[in-house]
């Protein structure tokens, strides 16, 4: 069974996270899942409202947007976790959406929680980690921590829809950037996101 780390942060665009895990869990995919502080309080903003239960925490209810058996949740502090240490072997790292400030950390190898921490771990075990970056317009800043990322290995695969397979729904437009991170994980997908000319 592969495994996949992926993190959420707290850029807009918890929608490509969620439909990611559900593909991935459809894929029997082992999924390592870190959210971190910000991405709690975004997700509510974003998905289908749920239905609250008392007495629960946020932490709770937010985790309830994600199903999957082969789920592993981490808390965003937990440095313990099996993928803060590069002796735990992954199939790479996703973090969808990732925020500007995620990107400065992870390219500056700044390590402040467990999503920064695996990161740094795919960076130095040379494994596949896949920045899906959220944010317009760019600063020089970031553009310069894109390069940097990219230069130690990291891959900048921004949250940009594709629409020359003619997207009638949100979804389509989503599975336009899903599609291509499977790509870039090796998986194969039921996604039919590609361009093809008729001829
Ligand atoms: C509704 C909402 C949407 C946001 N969208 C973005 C975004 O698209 N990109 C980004 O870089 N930050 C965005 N932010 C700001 C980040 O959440 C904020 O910088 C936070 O400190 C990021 O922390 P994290 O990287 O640890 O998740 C958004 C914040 C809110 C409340």
């Amino acid at each position: 069974m592969k495994k996949v780390v992926v993190g959420i942060t707290g850029a807009s665009g918890s929608i490509y996270a969620q439909r990611l895990v559900d593909i991935l869990c459809g894929l029997d995919v082992h999924v390592h899942l870190v959210l971190s502080r910000h991405a709690m309080k975004v997700i509510p903003h974003e998905l289908q409202p749920l239905s609250f239960k008392a007495g629960k925490d946020l932490k709770h209810e937010v985790l309830r947007y994600f199903h999957g058996e082969q789920i592993d949740f981490h808390g965003w502090q937990d440095f313990t976790a099996s993928i803060a240490s590069g002796s735990y072997i992954t199939d790479g790292m996703v973090v969808c959406p990732c925020t500007a400030g995620t990107l400065g950390r992870i390219a500056n190898g700044v390590s402040t929680s467990l999503i920064d921490r695996a990161a740094d771990v795919c960076l130095k075990e040379r494994r596949k980690l896949i920045l899906v970056l959220r944010e317009k317009p760019y600063s020089e800043v970031m553009i310069e921590n894109m390069l940097k990322l990219t230069r130690s290995g990291g891959i900048i695969l921004p949250a940009s829809p594709s629409f020359y397979h003619k997207p009638d729904t949100i979804r389509d437009l989503v599975d336009s950037v899903v599609a291509r991170i499977l790509d870039h994980l090796g998986l194969e997908s039921e996604l039919k996101v590609r361009w093809e000319l008729d001829r």
